[in-house]
C-alpha cells in the first residue's frame, strides 16, 4: 500500500503512522522527522530547515520535494506511509507526477479530523523520546515510568506562537489539498478523536475497505 496520512498539526499523524507502518509493513516517511534528524546532524539541509521549523513556517517546496525524491528512490517506491507530506499544492502535484512516472499510484489518502481545541491541548503537552522517537502525551499517552525525564523532548515548535503559525500555514497551504485529493485519489476521512486504539481501529477498517476496492 502507498498511503498519505493527512491532517493538521497534532492530529496524530506520527502516532498513527508508526502503528500503520508496524502493522502493515510499510516504510514510514515523515518529512518533519527527516528535517529534525538533519537539524540534529547539523547538515546544510538541517541548518536551512531549522529557520523555518522553529517559527512554524513551511520549508520551501523545492527543498522538501528534493528530500522526498531521495527517500522514495532509496525505498524503491514500494509500500509506504507519508506523514506530513505533501502539504502544498505544488508538493502534491510533484508527488502525483513522480508516482505516475514510476507506475506506483497512491492507494489512498487517510485524513485525520480533529477539532482545533484538541490540537492545542495535544501539542502543548507532547513529549518525544529522543532515543526511540516514540511520541507521548503527558496526560493522554504518558511515557512509561522507566523512561528517564532527560530523554523526553519538548519540540522547538510546540510553543504557543509556533503552534498558531503552524495552524495558519495549515489552513492557508495544506487544507486546499482536500479538494485536490478528492479529485485525484481516494480520500478517506477518519474521526481522529478518542483513544489512540480507537483511531487506529477506524483507520484499519477504512484500509480494509480500500483493499476490498482493489486499491492496494
Ligand atoms: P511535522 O513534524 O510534520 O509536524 P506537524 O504536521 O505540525 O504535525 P505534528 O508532528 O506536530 O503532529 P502529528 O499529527 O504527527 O501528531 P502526533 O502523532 O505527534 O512538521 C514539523 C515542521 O517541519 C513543519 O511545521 C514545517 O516547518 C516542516 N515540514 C514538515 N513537513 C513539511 C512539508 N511537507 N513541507 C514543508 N515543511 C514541512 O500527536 C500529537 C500529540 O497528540 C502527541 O502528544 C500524541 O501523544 C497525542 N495524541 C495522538 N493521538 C491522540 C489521541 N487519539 N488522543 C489524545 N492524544 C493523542
Ligand atoms: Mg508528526
Amino acid at each position: 500500500m502507498r498511503l498519505v496520512l493527512f491532517g493538521p498539526p497534532g492530529a496524530g499523524k506520527g502516532t498513527q503512522a508508526k502503528r500503520l507502518a508496524e502493522g502493515h509493513s510499510l516504510v514510514h516517511l515523515s518529512t518533519g522527522d527527516l528535517f529534525r534528524a538533519a537539524i540534529k546532524a547539523q547538515t546544510p539541509l538541517g541548518q536551512d530547515a531549522d529557520r523555518y521549523i522553529r517559527d512554524g513556517r513551511l520549508v520551501p517546496d523545492e527543498v522538501t520535494n528534493g528530500l522526498v525524491a531521495e527517500k522514495l528512490d532509496e525505498i524503491g517506491h514500494t509500500d509506504f506511509v507519508l506523514d506530513g507530506y505533501p502539504r502544498t499544492i505544488p508538493q502534491a502535484e510533484w508527488l502525483m507526477n513522480h508516482l505516475a512516472e514510476q507506475d506506483a499510484p497512491l492507494s489512498a489518502v487517510i485524513s485525520l479530523v480533529v477539532p482545533e481545541e484538541d490540537i492545542v491541548r495535544r501539542l502543548s503537552r507532547r513529549r518525544t523520546d529522543k532515543e526511540t522517537g516514540a511520541i507521548y502525551h503527558l496526560d493522554f499517552n504518558p511515557p512509561p515510568e522507566d523512561v528517564p525525564a532527560d530523554r523526553l523532548l519538548h519540540r522547538s515548535d510546540d510553543h504557543p506562537e509556533a503552534i498558531q503559525t503552524r495552524l495558519g500555514e495549515y489552513h492557508r497551504e495544506t487544507q486546499p489539498l482536500e479538494t485536490f485529493f478528492r479529485e485525484r485519489s481516494r480520500f478517506v476521512e477518519i474521526d481522529g478523536t478518542g483513544a489512540l486504539d480507537e483511531v487506529q481501529g477506524r483507520i484499519g477498517e477504512a484500509l480494509a475497505e480500500v483493499r476490498g476496492l482493489g486499491g492496494v
